[in-house]
C-alpha cells in the first residue's frame, strides 16, 4: 500500500479499468501508453471515477532510453505489463509488428526494470497460449501451442519471463492468463472502445445494439457444443482488475513466481451471449449465420480455482452484468471516448 506501481498499456480497454481499482486501494500509479490502440480520455476518466490523480507519460515501451529516464524519475516497486497489440487477424497480416511491439517490447521494458534494480511483475497472457485445448475446463497444467503470430508473441513472453526468472532468483513475477474480458466500469464511464471494426463479440454486440452495425455475423453453429456456437469463459473486466490487484498483493508478499488462469470457469455460447446481450439492452441483435472464422476453437473455459487457491481471487460478476455494464457505456458512448 502506498507503493508505486507502473501500468504500461494504462489508457487501453484492461488497463484502464486495473488503475481505477489500484487508485481506489491506495496505490500510487505512473501510467505509460503510446496511445496507438487507445485515447487520453481514458485517462482522464479514471481520474475522474477513482477521484485520485496518477502520472501519465504517452511513451512507447520499445523505447528503452525514455523507459530508463522515467524509471531513474520515478521510485517505482512493481510494473503490470498490459502495453501490446492484440487483434489475431493483423498478426496473421503483420507478424513482424506484432513480434516488436509484444516480444521486443516486453524484452525493452524487462531491460530497462533489470538495470533500475525493479523485480516485481505482473504479465498480461492470454487463453490463447492454450492453442486448441485438448480438454475442457483448462487447468494451468495444460499443454501449451500457438495458432497465430499474437499466441506465439504471448507465449514467446511467458518463456523469456521463465529464463529470466531462473537467471535471478530476485525477480517475483505472476502470469495471468485471461480468458474473454467483457463488460465495462458500472459507471458507463470507463470502457472498450475498439478502432475500426471489433475483432470480438461482445463490442460487437454492443455496436448493433446501438445501431452502428447492422447485424452481427455468428461464425460457425456447427461446432461439437450444446447448441453449436463457439462457447467461451466471459470474464467482467473489474473481476479481471481485481485479479491484478490480488496478484500484485501476492508478489509483495510472497517470493517466487506464478502462472494462473482468470476466467469464470463458465462456458457460454455465442447464441446465449446474444441473449443476454437482448436481454440487458432490450434491443432486437440481428444476427446471420457465417461460416466458422479461421483459427477459432469450438471451447475455451477456464479451470479457475488455481487463483482462488493462491490469491483468494474469484470471478463474482455474472454474464447478465457483463452485458448491462457493456451496454451502459455504449449507449452513454456511441462513439467511444
Ligand atoms: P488494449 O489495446 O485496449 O490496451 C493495450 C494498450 O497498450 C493500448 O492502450 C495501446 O495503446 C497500448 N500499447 C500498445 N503497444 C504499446 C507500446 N509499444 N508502448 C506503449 N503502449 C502500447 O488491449 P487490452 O484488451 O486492454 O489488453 C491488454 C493486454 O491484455 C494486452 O497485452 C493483451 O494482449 C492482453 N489480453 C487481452 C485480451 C482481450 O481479449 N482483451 C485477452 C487476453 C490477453
Ligand atoms: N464471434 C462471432 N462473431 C463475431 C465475433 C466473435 O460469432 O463477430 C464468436 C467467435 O467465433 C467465438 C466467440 O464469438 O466463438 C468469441 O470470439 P472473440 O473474438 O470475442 O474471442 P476469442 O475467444 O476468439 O479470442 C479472445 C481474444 C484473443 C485471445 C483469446 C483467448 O480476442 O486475443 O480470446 O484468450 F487470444
Amino acid at each position: 500500500m502506498g507503493k508505486t506501481i507502473l501500468i504500461t498499456g494504462a489508457a487501453g480497454y484492461i488497463g484502464s479499468h486495473t488503475c481505477v481499482c489500484l487508485l481506489q486501494a491506495g496505490w500510487h500509479i505512473v501510467a505509460i501508453d503510446n496511445l496507438c490502440n487507445s485515447s487520453a480520455r481514458a485517462i482522464e476518466r479514471i481520474t475522474e471515477l477513482a477521484g485520485r490523480d496518477l502520472r501519465f507519460y504517452t511513451l512507447d515501451v520499445r523505447d528503452y532510453a525514455a523507459l530508463s529516464k522515467l524509471l531513474q524519475q520515478e521510485s517505482v516497486s512493481a510494473v503490470i505489463h498490459f502495453a501490446g497489440l492484440k487483434s489475431v487477424a493483423d498478426s496473421v497480416t503483420r507478424p513482424l509488428d506484432y513480434f516488436d511491439n509484444n516480444v521486443c517490447g516486453s524484452v525493452s521494458l524487462l531491460r530497462a526494470l533489470h538495470q533500475q534494480g525493479v523485480r516485481k511483475l505482473v504479465f498480461s497472457s492470454s487463453a490463447t497460449v492454450y492453442g486448441h485445448p485438448q480438454q475442457v475446463p483448462i487447468p494451468e497444467s495444460a499443454a501449451l501451442s500457438v495458432t497465430n503470430p499474437y499466441g506465439r508473441s504471448k507465449l514467446m513472453v511467458e518463456q523469456i519471463l521463465e529464463d529470466l526468472a531462473q537467471s535471478d532468483h530476485e525477480w517475483r513475477i505472476a502470469t495471468l492468463r485471461y480468458f474473454n474480458p467483457a463488460g465495462a466500469h458500472e459507471s458507463g464511464r470507463l470502457g472498450e472502445d475498439p478502432r475500426g471494426e471489433p475483432g470480438n463479440l461482445m463490442p460487437y454486440l454492443a455496436q448493433v445494439a446501438v445501431g452502428r452495425r447492422e447485424y452481427l455475423s455468428v461464425f460457425g453453429d456447427d461446432y461439437p457444443t450444446p447448441d453449436g456456437t463457439g462457447v467461451r469463459d466471459y470474464i467482467h473486466v473489474m473481476d479481471l482488475a481485481r485479479g491484478h490487484l490480488a496478484a500484485l498483493e501476492r508478489l509483495f508478499s510472497h517470493s517466487g513466481n506464478f502462472t494462473v488462469n482468470l476466467g469464470t470457469g463458465q462456458g457460454v455460447s455465442v447464441l446465449q451471449a446474444v441473449a443476454a446481450f437482448e436481454r440487458a439492452s432490450g434491443k432486437a441483435i440481428p444476427k446471420r449465420i457465417a461460416p466458422r472464422r479461421s483459427g477459432d476453437v469450438a471451447s475455451c473455459y477456464a479451470l479457475a480455482t488455481a487463483a482462488q487457491e493462491l490469491l483468494g481471487w474469484r470471478a463474482e460478476k455474472k454474464l447478465a452484468q457483463m452485458c448491462s455494464d457493456q451496454w451502459r457505456w455504449q449507449h452513454q458512448n456511441p462513439e467511444g471516448y
